[in-house]
């Protein structure tokens, strides 16, 4: 890696830090497509946060990633703040326009640009969300902006899907949202894609899946967020069942490419997810 004077440096803080794999997947983006830029991540305590935000509008960073517990935290500390941001609430990307703060969320579009990039329309679908969290507030929310006829979210803790269901509802799009506690009774029939945004089946609770796949038809697509392992349960009993299948890579690194294109103000060529969803799996097989 050839750093020099006019390299700029990017950053991931939050705390814990350990185990992200951000600086992997922005440093192989830089070294693809030549970009003299380096990134590190920062476990940043609580108490000396406002200080790395002064301390990075004092060197003139160019810009940096927020991941728990300070994506609501910057809020205050940001001069503007991107349409779907706000309606979610939680920023994990802030770029420096010579010291205004810009903040965004790429977390939704990431996941919605692996259906672009594998050519899957969302018109006319109905799809079935697991989760009312973080993630599923960015999914959700992106999903606003795409055609699709209705979106049911079923979540453990009812309230929390209501409350979301509210929120989209708000935006009054043409699309028909539901909110149903995970061991409510419902037509999965009609589903033509399955989300699951809850942390289950992730290490080390690999043997659970948030939902049986019994009962729905099958054209089902189903996503996962997850990504390790790599084929959660939920995965494998789709696969067993001849399902279309996609697991959290793809948001993973999608996420990053549009994190990289905000910072930069242009679009990366195509194939630069491609190539790193080829790199995060073999890397992730791997470790
Ligand atoms: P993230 O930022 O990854 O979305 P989060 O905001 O903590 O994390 O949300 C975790 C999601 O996984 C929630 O929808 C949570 O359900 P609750 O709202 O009921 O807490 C869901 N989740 C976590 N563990 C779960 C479990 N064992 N069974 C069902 N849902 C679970």
């Amino acid at each position: 890696m050839k750093i020099d004077w006019n390299t700029n440096l990017y950053c991931l803080i939050g705390k814990p830090i350990d185990g992200t794999y951000s600086p992997i997947i922005h440093n192989y983006i830089y070294k693809k497509q030549d970009i003299n830029s380096s990134y590190m991540a920062f476990n940043v305590d609580e108490d000396k946060f406002e200080d790395a935000i002064e301390g990075f509008l004092a060197i003139g960073l160019k810009g940096f990633n927020l991941t728990a517990p300070y994506k609501e935290k910057i809020i205050p500390y940001l001069d503007e703040i991107t349409e779907d941001a706000k309606n979610i609430g939680a920023i994990n990307t802030v770029k420096n326009e010579n010291g205004k703060l810009i903040g965004t969320n790429t977390d939704g579009d990431g996941f919605i640009k692996m259906f672009y990039d594998n050519q899957i329309d969302l018109k006319d679908k109905k799809l079935l969300l697991i989760g009312a969290g973080g993630a599923a507030r960015g999914i959700c929310f992106a999903l606003m902006n795409e055609k699709l006829s209705e979106l049911t979210i079923i979540n453990r803790t009812k309230d929390k899907a209501d409350k979301l269901k509210e929120e989209l509802d708000s935006l009054r799009k043409p699309i028909k949202i539901s909110s149903l506690h995970l061991d409510d009774d419902f037509n999965r029939e009609d589903f033509d894609i399955l989300i699951n945004t809850t942390t289950v089946g992730m290490e080390p609770d690999s043997n659970s899946s948030p939902i049986s796949l019994e009962g729905f038809n099958e054209k089902l697509m189903v996503c996962d967020v997850v990504y390790k392992p790599l084929k959660t349960k939920l995965l494998e009993d789709a696969e067993k069942r001849g399902y279309d299948y996609y697991n959290g890579i793809p948001m993973l690194v999608n996420q990053a490419i549009l994190v990289q294109e905000f910072w930069l103000g242009r679009k990366l060529d195509s194939q630069a997810s491609m190539d790193m969803i080829t790199y995060m799996d073999k890397y992730l097989k791997e470790e």
